[in-house]
């Protein structure tokens, strides 16, 4: 017998329920409920699992309790929601969708999984895949933004950077893809509501992320707290063990939400906890983090023949070979024991800046604005965040130091050390005197962004319009640097600042990472992962519309749009401006006419326009003309990063697979249908400054 059938046999049925029950260890809270201690339940085997809990002393002494002192010694699995860094704190997941670089998005991923490995932990809470499309929705800060396809890349970065090459080594995590799945359908954005999606929609714009994150080996997946239409994921056996376990072969664990089992009661789906015990089981979900419903219901589920201990073990067995993969029982400690090497640590805060300023979109910039001059000798720094290093960290960075974080001030301090900059948090309109410039840091606290942090409005908080508009009023150039862990809908200060910066939350090297970009040592590449709107009515928002019977027309009555604000978002999907101008010149594909099984060649020349070396952005978008089901007027399939010099041209390609066009039929599933697709290549989902050509797919001309 193997390891995990000579343990199966060995355990009691408590025991089993122990391996399949994880409880909070407190360093951090994550979610409501009491603390209980863990000793006695790891030391009887009644907790298999722990989550938030990190260092490597901390987590030495309860594995040793679970290793040494239970029964059968099996060692506890430790999970952490690592989610954008551990120690060193690289932007927000919604930041560094704005990269567009799946090197760097596995590059960070890497780095903090050796960070929380060392720290102990052995499986991490991310990636976070749900497309987001509503701002007031506060975890639209983890998302990978409104686009599937840009989502699915996340995920298969993400996933390969935090599990390595290997989930035995000691410094990779497994990976959980969460949450499973349309949690950022919550009805008007309200955390924890109620999803109402079609079978279309998910199986378009929802499973994709997760069928990318299964393709790419994650070893775990979460189910959300939520209900679509009536049907609790947690519960979900349609799409659990029907879609995840049944189409895709998923045969990692599921691990549930924060107390979300005992939740199914507020649900209305449970009576008691023995009827949400069997739900979750019989749906397929292994792991109870923190509700104790297991523990509490399984028993009594197993006696009125809810359960059977054939499912209890299909879920232990899943469990152990977790913690086989992970190597925790070849050696439980090693996960926890390598020395913080300095060079190594040095080489995070690099890619921390790295990162950190990748992820900055530069939204708005009047000519000659920006990069600050050299000659510049005195700045006003204005704000609440202009000197607040915590809070450039961000939600979701709990083993993360405020004290190690670089504030703003820092960061212009040491870029800039030939300028007086004078600073003050609030109304110092009296220090902008004798400013050549004003930076104003505006926007929202890391706090009011992530989890039960949705927000009606997507104004600024506070007083913080009021600052603006006296600092507007002294006529001098102003530059914002808007923090946010969302699009904020503030077309009042689009209108009249001189420059308009996201800088979202950035990390540890958040003041080095904006110096950068302010003073032109960096030239922005940054794109908007989301579409920003003009105003909360707008929202949701996104650029994969379907084409309407009404087109949207200024000056026609009856046609899609509002008597109040434009249709258009205030700046499109893949918005970013940069220091140089670049444009795009001749698009071509080859062949024009293609059949199943082939692959057209996108090509086309980007010119940098500008006396100012950069990297463009090319998104490549492609609309299916004519089907059965009216399909979006853009979808995204794929985008390229090209360095040129200025006045330099350079070629942009793709292999577009002739398969890449196929979408969800009226039946459901995937078809491939001939006629004509139009083909765009642009800078961001603006149809107007696209380039288009068109391809005809043949019908395939089967043998005879
Ligand atoms: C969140 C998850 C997180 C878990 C553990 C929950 O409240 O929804 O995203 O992984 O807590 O902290």
């Amino acid at each position: 017998m193997g390891r995990i059938d000579t343990l199966l046999a060995a355990l009691t049925i408590e025991e089993k329920i122990g391996q399949l029950n994880m409880v909070p260890a407190g360093q951090t809270v994550t979610g409501p409920g009491e603390l209980r201690d863990v000793h006695e339940g790891i030391r009887t085997g009644r907790i298999g699992a722990l989550l938030n809990l990190w260092g490597a002393d901390e987590v030495r002494a309860v594995q040793r309790l679970a290793v040494e002192e239970s029964r059968l010694g099996i060692p506890l699995l430790i999970g952490l929601d690592v989610i954008h860094g551990h120690r060193t704190i690289f932007p927000v997941p919604l930041a560094e969708a704005c990269m567009f670089a799946p090197d760097l998005w596995e590059k960070t991923a890497r780095a903090a999984a050796e960070e929380a490995a060392q720290d102990g932990v052995a499986m991490t809470f991310a990636p976070m895949l749900d497309v987001a499309r509503d701002p007031r929705w506060g975890r639209i800060v983890e998302s990978p933004g409104e686009d599937p396809w840009v989502a699915s890349e996340i995920a298969a970065a993400k996933t390969r950077g935090f599990q390595g090459h290997d989930l035995a080594a000691a410094d990779s995590l497994a990976a959980t893809a969460k949450h499973f799945c349309a949690y950022g359908a919550v009805t008007a954005g309200r955390e924890y509501a109620s999803a109402e999606v079609s079978e279309r929609t998910l199986r378009e714009i929802y499973l994709p992320p997760f069928s990318a994150a299964v393709a790419a080996g994650t070893a775990a997946i979460m189910p959300a707290f939520i209900d679509i239409a009536g049907a609790p994921m947690t519960a979900n056996a349609p799409l659990l063990q029907g879609w995840l376990r049944g189409d895709l072969g998923f045969d990692g664990v599921l691990i549930s939400d924060y107390n979300a089992i005992t939740e199914l009661l507020n649900h209305g789906v449970a009576g008691d906890l023995a009827e949400a015990a069997a739900l979750a089981l019989n749906a397929g979900v292994d792991i109870d983090m923190t509700s104790n419903a297991y523990v509490r219901g399984l028993p009594e589920a197993l006696r009125r023949g809810l359960v059977t201990v054939t499912e209890i073990d299909a879920s232990v067995r899943r469990v152990l070979k977790l913690k086989e993969r992970l190597g925790l029982f070849d050696d439980p400690y090693r996960r926890g024991s390598a020395v913080l090497h300095a060079a190594k640590a040095a080489k995070r805060r690099e890619l921390a800046r790295e990162v950190g300023r990748r992820a900055i979109v530069l939204l708005t910039c009047r000519a000659g604005i920006l990069p600050l001059s050299p000659e510049m000798r005195r700045i006003a720094l204005i704000g609440p965040l202009a000197a607040a290093p915590g809070e450039m960290l961000g939600p979701w960075a709990s083993a993360g130091r405020a004290l190690s974080a670089v504030s703003i001030l820092e960061g212009l301090k040491a870029a800039l050390p030939q300028c007086r900059i004078n600073h003050a948090p609030g109304a110092a309109v009296e220090l902008c005197a004798d400013a050549e410039v004003v930076v104003l840091c505006l926007g929202e606290a890391a706090a009011m962004s992530g989890e039960a942090a949705s927000r009606a409005a997507l104004g600024l908080p506070g007083h913080q319009r009021e600052l603006a508009e006296a600092v507007f009023t002294l006529g001098k150039p102003v530059v914002i640097l808007l923090f946010s862990g969302r699009p904020l809908a503030l077309p009042w200060l689009f209108e009249r600042a001189d420059a308009v910066v996201a800088t979202w939350f950035l990390g540890s090297e958040a003041g080095n990472a904006v110096a950068d970009v302010l003073t032109g040592r960096f030239n922005p590449t940054a794109r908007l992962p989301v579409s920003w709107p003009r105003d909360v009515g707008q929202v949701p928002i996104f650029y994969s519309q379907r084409p309407t019977g009404r087109p949207t027309n200024e000056d026609e009555h009856y046609t899609s749009k509002y008597l109040d604000v434009p249709a258009t978002p205030q700046f499109p999907f893949g918005h970013g401006l940069s220091y140089s101008r670049f444009g795009v010149l001749d698009l071509r594909c080859s062949p024009s006419w293609v059949k199943a099984g082939e692959c057209v060649e996108v090509s086309a020349t980007v010119r940098n326009d500008s006396q100012v070396d950069g990297e463009a952005t090319l998104f490549l978008f492609v609309r299916d003309v004519v089907a059965s089901v009216a399909r979006p007027l853009l979808e995204l399939k794929g985008v390229r990063k090209i360095v040129l010099a200025a006045g330099q041209d350079g070629q942009v390609m793709w292999r577009l697979p002739v398969e890449a066009l196929a979408f969800i039929g009226p039946r459901l599933d995937p078809v491939l249908e001939p006629g004509r697709f139009e083909i765009h290549v642009g800078q961001s989902a603006d149809p107007a400054e696209h380039l288009t050509a068109v391809i005809e797919l043949g019908r395939r001309t089967e043998p005879a």
